[in-house]
């Protein structure tokens, strides 16, 4: 069984990543039916809370039926990141996850996200500080290291459960790789061998079918593995992966009718949630994933990526349906 602290997740947990504009609520539910076992909210700037930014606030939202689930916060100032810990303990997730990881540059250049990964007393004493200031489980997701030549993570998890985080997830990127190449698991491997550390490992990166799940948990002996791009549109992949692990074998992939439900819902939670106009909006990126593979699919896509009137983008779903039943594929 694996636990953060007295959170108990199942003998090998799937987490979804945390990921900006997709793992909101809408998407987290969908993930969550298909069998997802921990989730994150997206990165929630600590400046943006303390000021009671309305975006960040609420990105705060989590419902019982999400748990467990952590809150992710990113900054780079102790101060503010004290306070916004203390807004997060109130709202009450399981977990309070700092993100140590992101690359961009917006991020990164005020030493927030991956900017911590060239200071890493610093990483260690902010940690340390919102481990002191909580009562909550603190978890920790990061990359290897700044560059090739700072691939400091074996270094950084001993040092990271020496102030008290409770499970770390790595993406086996640096921050300079950005998202090219394969992510490389190879150190992620080595500190789940490193007999000192006791929290589990959680290992992230590229991702996306039963059998590469299956062959990176044997490979690397990580305790859960976490998801991010390859859930984009398409929230079967967590099924599969459990069914895959179950039985050695490979469920069919979903039908287009599943499809078809899953994006109206997917669309009725985003309107519900955000608004109709940015609801509609923010759904356009899960568009082509959900409906991959469909030939000719093109004329449609095309209308649910520019339409903005409710009515037509349901219509429009409807036809996909009856179009491409699976009689007709
Ligand atoms: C659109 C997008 C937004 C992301 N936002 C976040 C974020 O808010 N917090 C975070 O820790 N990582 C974020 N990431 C990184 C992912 O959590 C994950 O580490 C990365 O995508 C690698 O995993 P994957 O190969 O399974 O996608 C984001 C990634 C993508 C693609």
């Amino acid at each position: 069984m694996v636990k953060i602290a007295d959170i108990e997740l199942g003998a090998f947990p799937l987490l979804l990543a945390p990921m900006e504009d997709v793992s909101d609520p809408p998407f987290r539910a969908l993930c969550k039916a298909q069998g997802c076992d921990m989730m994150y909210t997206e990165f929630i700037s600590v400046e943006g809370l303390i000021r009671d930014a309305d975006k960040s606030v609420q990105k705060l939202d989590i419902y019982d039926y999400e748990r467990p689930i952590g809150i992710q916060i990113f900054g780079a100032n102790l101060d503010s990141m004290v306070q916004a810990a203390d807004i997060v303990t109130e709202a009450r997730p399981e977990v309070l996850d700092i993100n140590f990881g992101c690359p961009v540059k917006k991020v990164v250049c005020k030493g927030a996200g991956a900017g911590i990964l060239q200071d890493i007393p610093k990483m260690v004493e902010l940690t340390k500080a919102i481990v002191d200031r909580t009562d909550l489980p603190v978890t920790v997701k990061t990359r290897l290291g700044w560059d090739d030549n700072t691939k400091y993570i074996e270094e950084v998890a001993e040092r990271l459960q020496d102030v008290g985080i409770k499970a770390l997830s790595i993406h086996g990127r640096t921050r300079k790789q950005m998202y090219k190449g394969e992510a490389d698991w190879t150190l992620i491997g080595k500190i789940k061998d490193n007999p000192r550390i006791q929290i589990p490992i959680f290992g992230n990166g590229d991702i996306d079918s039963p059998e590469k799940a299956a062959a990176y948990r044997d490979r690397y002996g990580v305790d859960g593995i976490m998801i991010g791009r390859a859930a984009i549109g398409y929230p079967w992949i967590f099924r599969e992966i459990k069914h895959y692990f179950a039985t050695g074998q490979l469920l069919d992939p979903p039908t287009t009718a599943e499809r078809v439900a899953a994006a109206r819902e997917h669309l009725d939670r985003s309107i519900a949630w955000k608004g109709e106009t940015l609801g509609i909006l923010e759904m356009r990126r899960h568009y082509t994933n959900y409906f991959r593979g469909l030939p000719h699919i093109k004329q449609y896509r095309k209308v649910l990526v520019s339409e903005f009137d409710t009515e037509k983008l349901y219509a429009t779903l409807e036809e996909i349906g009856e179009i491409y039943s699976e009689a007709s594929v």
